[in-house]
């Protein structure tokens, strides 16, 4: 997920004022008027400032599985000129994340994703499934007798970050640091504005390398059965460059999970609150989770859109795109079209044929944590409105400030 990080900073640096006449600008505003406008223009269409993007399922998927003409943005192209970030030394700032596979092409991609990949593998999940049902009804516990709760701080949020650290070793008194700096990298997916919040990146980027170098050091010392001793285990004595990947890798598990999870959980609960009727149909069948959160990805997906960059001059849909063109591929409108889903504006669990949704992704790069995210997600759902089918609620709901990572960051509800 964190792709997104470089992808929308330089997004925003080319969207401009210019973009804005497609892609809404205020995360408050409904964004999917801009995409059913993008879809109508054409199967790839060019923003004034010359920005590509693609709101076509077919096109989006043609982009996604094909890595010899499309690849992932170059680290180079990470922060935009126009901010005076680069006078601010911005150009020899690098996310850890850009040393991740998520930021590779295949054949490097697949060597280090091969690394991890079993451990996010159906077997290793139904491990996994006592976990993190301990985790949710943790959580649930704490919030289930208050009178009123934030779901996304006190529940949503909670639940991934908790599976995560427990998945990679993670102490429990850590725990809160990394909500803490979750919030500060988050803001920062949509782009960096200004010098103080690089500044404030940076500073919660040190902290994160320096506890993985003490995690990894740890593990290494004590090995349990927890994913950083395994990968640990895994490159034993290489060179600088394996435990560059390491640490990268670590990272990249680390964060992933942040920002999405949570808002698979906020955006379907906020959706069954303002729908009486599919929250009433999933109450009296909580086995339905799994489509309800299928559904939810589809119709609301945590993570937009994507980038990628021809890597020789290609034609896609017809349109011919000269080499190094950067291209936005448009998950959440991909996810409403016509030509895949019918009466794509509705909210329908019991859809056939959800599971077809690019949220997350497609190709080498389709999401890692995909089969985690959905057990996560349709077992909090489960549990939340089995425990608290009065759900309802009780106050204004804040949006995250992002036009690419969707979802509420304030929801204040009532458990009844
Ligand atoms: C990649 C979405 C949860 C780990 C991706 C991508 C998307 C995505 C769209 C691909 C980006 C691209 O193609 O440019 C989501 C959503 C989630 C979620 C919507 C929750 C609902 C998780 C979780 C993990 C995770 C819980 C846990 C570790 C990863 C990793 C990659 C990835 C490691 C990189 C895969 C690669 O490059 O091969 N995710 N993600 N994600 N995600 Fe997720």
């Amino acid at each position: 997920a964190l792709l997104l990080t470089r992808a929308t900073v330089w997004t925003h640096a080319r969207l401009g004022d210019a973009g804005a006449r497609v892609l809404s600008l205020h995360p408050d505003e409904d964004p999917y008027p801009d995409y059913e406008r993008i879809r109508a223009l054409g199967p790839v269409v060019t923003s004034r400032l010359g920005l590509r993007l693609t709101a076509a399922h077919r096109l989006c998927v043609e982009v996604l599985r094909d890595h010899t003409r499309f690849g992932t943005m170059p680290v180079s192209d990470l922060y935009p000129t126009d901010l005076g970030l680069r006078h601010d030394g911005a150009h020899a700032f690098v996310h850890p994340i850009e040393d991740s596979f998520l930021a590779l092409n295949p054949p490097e991609h697949g060597r280090l994703r091969r690394l991890v990949a079993p451990l996010f593998g159906p077997r290793a999940l139904r491990g996994h499934l006592p976990m993190i049902e301990s985790v949710v009804a943790g959580h649930l516990d704490r919030v289930a007798e208050s009178p009123r709760f934030d779901l996304i701080g006190e529940f949503a949020a909670r639940v991934p970050i908790g599976v995560i650290a427990a998945l990679l070793g993670v102490p429990e008194s850590e725990r809160e640091d990394f909500l803490r700096w979750g919030g500060v990298v988050a803001a920062a997916l949509d782009g960096v504005r200004s010098p103080a919040q690089l500044r404030r990146m940076r500073a919660v980027l040190t902290q994160l390398a320096e506890f993985c170098a003490e995690l990894v050091a740890h593990r290494g010392r004590h090995p349990g059965d927890d994913v950083v001793s395994l990968l640990v285990a895994a490159t034993p004595d290489r060179p600088a460059l394996a435990r560059k990947d390491l640490f990268a890798t670590v990272q990249l598990l680390l964060l992933a999970g942040f920002e999405t999870t949570v808002n698979l959980i906020g955006n379907a609960v906020r959706l069954l609150l303002a729908d009486e009727r599919a929250r009433r149909d999933f109450v009296s069948d909580p086995d339905s989770a799994e489509d309800l959160a299928e559904e939810v990805l589809r119709y609301q997906p945590p993570i937009h859109y994507t980038i990628r960059v021809t890597r020789e001059p290609v034609e896609l849909g017809g349109v011919p795109l000269p080499a190094a063109t950067p291209l936005v591929v448009l998950l959440a409108a991909a996810n409403r079209d016509p030509e895949v889903f019918a009466e794509p504006n509705r909210f329908q669990p019991d859809r056939a044929n959800a599971r077809e949704h690019l949220a997350f992704s497609s190709g080498a790069h389709y999401c890692l944590g995909a089969g985690l995210a959905r057990l996560e997600g349709a077992l909090a759902l489960r549990a939340l409105f089995q425990r608290l089918p009065g759900l309802r609620a009780a106050g204004p709901v804040r949006n995250r400030p992002s036009r690419n990572v969707r979802g509420p960051l304030v929801m204040p509800v009532a458990p009844r």
